[in-house]
């Protein structure tokens, strides 16, 4: 009957995510995704091999050892190692790169990661001598690779590196881009012959650079192979040199990695202490902009910063180079409107541009949409900052946007659909990553994500004070709970992005109010409370409200889940009975059901609360009780009067956001909270058919009802995150 959850929580997505990297494991390394991207990318590798870590080391050690191996003499790592027989797919190839002794690479590099991902494998290893000696076998040859940095890229020694060539930044057509590339004047340059490739693999154009763009990007190819790849020449001439705020920081984590990758191997790390110093000194001073109040990269041919409000002008946190006075600037800016807020429930992760910029676009590639990789390192950036919780959400939505809608290139940063390729690599790989560490967080410490557990002789915990209600007419009471709660809700619930102002409350005179009201529960007459709109409504209030009392008195900093039994012990006296949270649920508005992963009815036969509970639940009440959490309904105050039509919303409401057809693959994907209720819909296929009468006439109402019986049916992870 499946009240013990065999499986961990989103295992069968775990299993998805490693047929992608199968899929395109290419026999030495691993390509980005079909069709587009049939050869081996310098960054793409390194977030693949973080994912393999977890599972599959000696490939991950396969994906960077033919990485290197592509290596030049001069230590670059190059951008593509092209594969021989996958030629003829991709512009521009080896032919148009033409690089020293015929090398079958790109001759441009990417942002550094690789020292990250040898040091990721190293804490995740097993057999400590075997990892130790591919740390050793790595370390001369990432050595190289900054060396080439501070060497090459930094003529000034300056502790930042350029680049050349907006794919080396690895985000191809940011709007950072558009200032140097616009300056370049291409009128009288002679542009050698060529043709995209990229524009019949079945990505729509309108997410793909512009054909302007590609003159310039073939123009500097051009400019660097006319040099024969001479870095020094290719400073004096290049019309496009910037120090990247976004590069430099990953750099300067990666030197992070090498030095303690020295101290495992007990190297000198005297080089990389000097460049660890410069770049933070560097970062700090050049790349801040007091005019902008924010990180921004250098145009060294305009010698001025760029303006371009990205995603990667948070990335000195992952870098660790950021102070703490600034910290709460980077923070603050991340959570505002312009980069969707870590905390508005209806948003994905962070989008790589300003959401509120005039040429923001949130389908078009690098110019808006999220992605994955950027996020798993801001991640990590606001957790070594000290917010944690943030961080959490980030990773959570990095499982959601998978889970939700596959495993692909970049995601609308506004309603989360997937774009670009699919079966994208990084996605299955950071998503393994994501969900691994979660795991074996969860299993040193069952913490926030765990689900709450099945009540342990839990004591109640009564939230009304009985003795203080000596004035007022019970039948009264029920009403001033009603009159009370709807000032909360007008106050402090926040219907668009579904979140409660909890502390908010807690220091409200409103709030008061609403405790002398539920102080006059116990005088309640329950007989007198009918089963009709009017009981329902106030079931419903009162539930959300206990909710709240309980996080506000409990002091719950993150999730309900800090509280052990936090369903089973918060109660209210009414009438002349205690009702738990679980007891309303379950009991009253369920019909005397079992709770989750239970298997008795609430009430036992002998209580007499059983009289109170709905002879006929109305299976609505899930997506109106709201249990403190990001998955669960979002809450508001229910009206008698509109309680018909309030009901048919928020299921709507919920239903579009948490039922997701996916005709292509045949699966559908619901909130987990179905897989807990099923039996209250008539099983499976009755979840399906109560989800699809509130679905929108569309194709994927149809789909869905033309294959009931046959669709897979996935559930998403409920976010026991507080919904603050
Ligand atoms: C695109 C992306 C780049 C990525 C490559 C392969 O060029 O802009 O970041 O490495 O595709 O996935």
């Amino acid at each position: 009957m499946g009240f013990f959850l065999a499986q961990r929580p989103f295992e069968a997505h775990l299993a998805q995510a490693k047929r992608v990297l199968q899929d395109n494991w290419m026999g030495g390394y691993t390509r980005p995704a079909q069709g587009l991207y049939p050869h081996q990318w310098n960054w793409d590798s390194a977030f693949i091999a973080m994912g393999y870590a977890n599972y599959l080391p000696r490939r991950a050690r396969r994906e960077l050892r033919h990485l290197f191996a592509a290596q030049w003499p001069d230590g670059m790592v190059p951008h593509i190692v092209f594969n021989p027989e996958q030629l003829g797919n991709y512009f521009p190839e080896p032919d148009f790169w033409q690089c020293p002794q015929g090398r079958h690479t790109s001759g441009i590099t990417m942002p550094p990661l690789h020292a990250e991902a040898c040091l990721h494998l190293h804490r995740l290893a097993h057999d400590l001598e075997d990892s130790r000696a591919f740390l050793a076998e790595m370390f001369p040859k990432l050595m190289a690779g900054h060396r080439y940095f501070y060497g090459a890229r930094d003529p000034e020694r300056e502790g930042l590196v350029y680049i050349r060539h907006p794919w080396e930044s690895g985000r191809d057509n940011a709007p950072a881009w558009d200032a140097p590339l616009s300056a370049m004047d291409l009128e009288r340059a002679q542009l050698p012959a060529y043709q995209r490739r990229d524009l019949d693999k079945g990505v729509d154009r309108h997410q793909r650079p512009t054909d302007r763009d590609y003159d310039r990007y073939v123009y500097l190819v051009d400019l660097f192979r006319r040099h024969a790849y001479d870095e020094a020449a290719i400073y004096q001439e290049c019309p496009f040199l910037v120090q990247d705020v976004g590069f430099n920081s990953i750099l300067q984590r990666d030197n992070r990695a090498l030095q303690e990758i020295a101290g495992i191997l007990r190297q000198d790390s005297g080089e990389i202490d000097e460049w660890l110093a410069q770049t933070s000194r560097a970062i700090n001073s050049k790349l801040w902009s007091e005019r902008f109040g924010r990180f921004e990269s250098y145009d060294l041919r305009a010698g001025d910063f760029l303006d371009s409000p990205t995603a990667m002008n948070f990335m000195p946190l992952y870098a660790g180079v950021v102070d703490s006075a600034k910290s709460p600037l980077l923070y603050a800016q991340m959570n505002s409107v312009s980069f969707c807020g870590l905390r508005q429930g209806n948003c994905f992760a962070i989008p790589n541009y300003d959401m509120t910029a005039s040429d923001y676009s949130e389908v078009n590639y690098w110019r808006g949409p999220v992605w994955l990789n950027i996020n798993w390192m801001l991640a990590q950036g606001l957790e070594d900052y000290g917010y944690y919780f943030e961080a959490q959400i980030l990773r959570k939505d990095i499982l959601e946007l998978v889970a939700r809608f596959g495993h692909r290139e970049y995601y609308d940063s506004h309603r989360g659909q997937g774009l670009g390729s699919k079966k994208f690599s990084w996605s299955a790989a950071l998503f393994i990553d994501v969900l691994s560490g979660y795991y074996r967080q969860k299993d040193a410490e069952p913490g926030l994500l765990g689900i709450v557990q099945g009540s342990k002789l839990g004591r109640t915990r009564l939230l009304n004070h009985p003795e203080a209600s000596r004035q007022g007419e019970g039948g009264e009471a029920a009403q001033a709970v009603q009159a009370a709660v709807a000032d909360i809700a007008g106050a402090f619930f926040d219907p668009l992005k579904s979140l409660v102002n909890y502390q908010g409350i807690a220091q409200s005179p409103q709030y008061q109010r609403y405790r002398q009201a539920v102080d006059q529960l116990p005088r309640l007459d329950l007989a007198a409370l009918d089963q009709g709109r009017g009981a329902l409504g106030f079931w419903i209030n009162l539930y959300n409200m206990l909710v709240i009392q309980g996080v506000i008195e409990l002091g719950v900093k993150d999730s309900v889940a800090e509280v052990p039994d936090f369903f089973d012990r918060l109660a209210y006296q009414v009438g002349s009975h205690r009702f738990s949270l679980h007891d309303i649920y379950h009991g009253v508005l369920r019909g005397n059901q079992a709770p989750p992963r239970r298997l008795l009815p609430q009430f036992w036969p002998w209580d007499s609360r059983r009289r109170f509970c709905f002879a006929r639940p109305d299976p609505r009440v899930h997506f109106a009780l709201s249990c403190g959490t990001r998955s669960c309904a979002k809450v508001e105050y229910y009206r008698a009067a509109d309680l018909e039509q309030q009901l048919d919303e928020v299921t709507a409401a919920f239903i579009i956001s948490e039922v997701l057809v996916d005709p292509e693959e045949n699966r559908v994907a619901l909130a987990e909270l179905f897989s807990w209720y099923q039996a209250d819909f008539g099983g499976q296929e009755g979840v399906l058919r109560f989800a699809a009468r509130f679905m929108p006439e569309d194709e994927h109402k149809r789909y869905l009802l033309a294959n009931l019986d046959r669709v897979k049916v996935e559930y998403l992870f409920h976010d026991w995150h507080l919904n603050r």
